[in-house]
């Protein structure tokens, strides 16, 4: 069965991006088929994979959400990355902020997606797993992914800042979930940028597993802060490729095994 997951908070740099490329490496690496749909108009995971937004007749996700006619094959980069054939993308570009004030006033405006990706079924349930990569904000475009998507899991880093974004990520969506009258999807809690020698990070553990709200979106499996990650970046390749006996690659292959179970 086809997954669709959206990994968000209200926080930048939590590791969202970075999050989004690992996993979808990972489960790519492991045989599944895996598209990720970048909504951020930063476009990181975009450029980071090596597609530039700026050439003509570019299409990515802003043409498809202006004009549900164009057939998502035509949007569908494939194996980007060569070692992974089966991790394709759908791009993102800055123009998706204007789109965001265009579609603010359609009628279903939170169900674009959703209908879209009905509407071309038969493409999307090629993949496994579908991923979304958003930026910290409860846009209209974020709303969609998260409608759309069967589990939303929250990527937060440590400290005061990522509590309240997590928090205020928590309260919001529910407030919406309640208006739109669908179901809370979100499915999980992962904590990034984890130092075993820091008080901070044990704190920031010790209260999430105190709170039961919090605790039970838990991950079991902390990511920690680890240059590595940064370097994937500049290498644009996922982890899985370039460290893959790495105790943060196990950390992330454990968080995998967690993430397929859950949702
Ligand atoms: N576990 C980690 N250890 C070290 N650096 C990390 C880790 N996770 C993310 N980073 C770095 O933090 C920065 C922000 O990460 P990014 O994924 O772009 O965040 P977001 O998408 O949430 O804004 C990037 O420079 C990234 O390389
Ligand atoms: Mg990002």
């Amino acid at each position: 069965m086809r997954k669709i997951i959206t990994f968000g908070t209200l926080k930048g740099g939590t590791g969202k991006s970075t999050t989004v490329f690992s996993t979808a490496g990972i489960l790519a690496e492991r045989g599944y088929r895996v598209l990720i749909v970048d909504v951020d108009p930063q476009a990181n995971i975009t450029s980071n994979l090596g597609i530039d937004e700026t050439v003509g007749g570019y299409l990515g996700i802003k043409e498809l959400f202006e004009d549900e006619r164009i057939h998502p094959e035509k949007a569908i980069i494939k194996g980007p990355i060569n070692e992974l054939p089966s991790l394709d993308i759908i791009g993102a570009s800055m123009g998706l902020t204007s789109t965001e004030m265009r579609i603010i006033s359609y009628p279903g405006r939170e169900y674009l997606l959703k209908k879209y990706f009905r509407k071309y079924s038969s493409t999307f349930n090629n993949y496994d797993y579908i991923i979304f990569d958003t930026n910290p904000s409860m846009s209209i475009i974020n709303q969609n992914s998260f409608v759309v998507s069967d589990a939303i899991v929250i990527v937060s880093d440590i400290g005061i800042n990522a509590l309240k974004g997590l928090e205020l990520f928590v309260a919001l969506w529910e407030d919406i979930v309640d208006r739109l009258d669908i179901d809370n999807n979100i499915k999980g809690l992962l904590i990034n940028k984890y130092n075993l020698r820091s008080s901070i990070s044990k704190e920031f553990v010790e209260y999430c597993q105190e709170e039961e709200d919090i605790r039970r979106l838990l991950f079991h499996s902390f990511i920690p802060a680890d240059e590595r990650i940064s370097e994937c970046e500049l290498s644009r390749k996922p982890l899985n490729l370039i460290y893959k006996n790495s105790e943060v690659c196990d950390r992330y292959n454990a968080f995998i095994d967690e993430l397929i179970s859950r949702v």
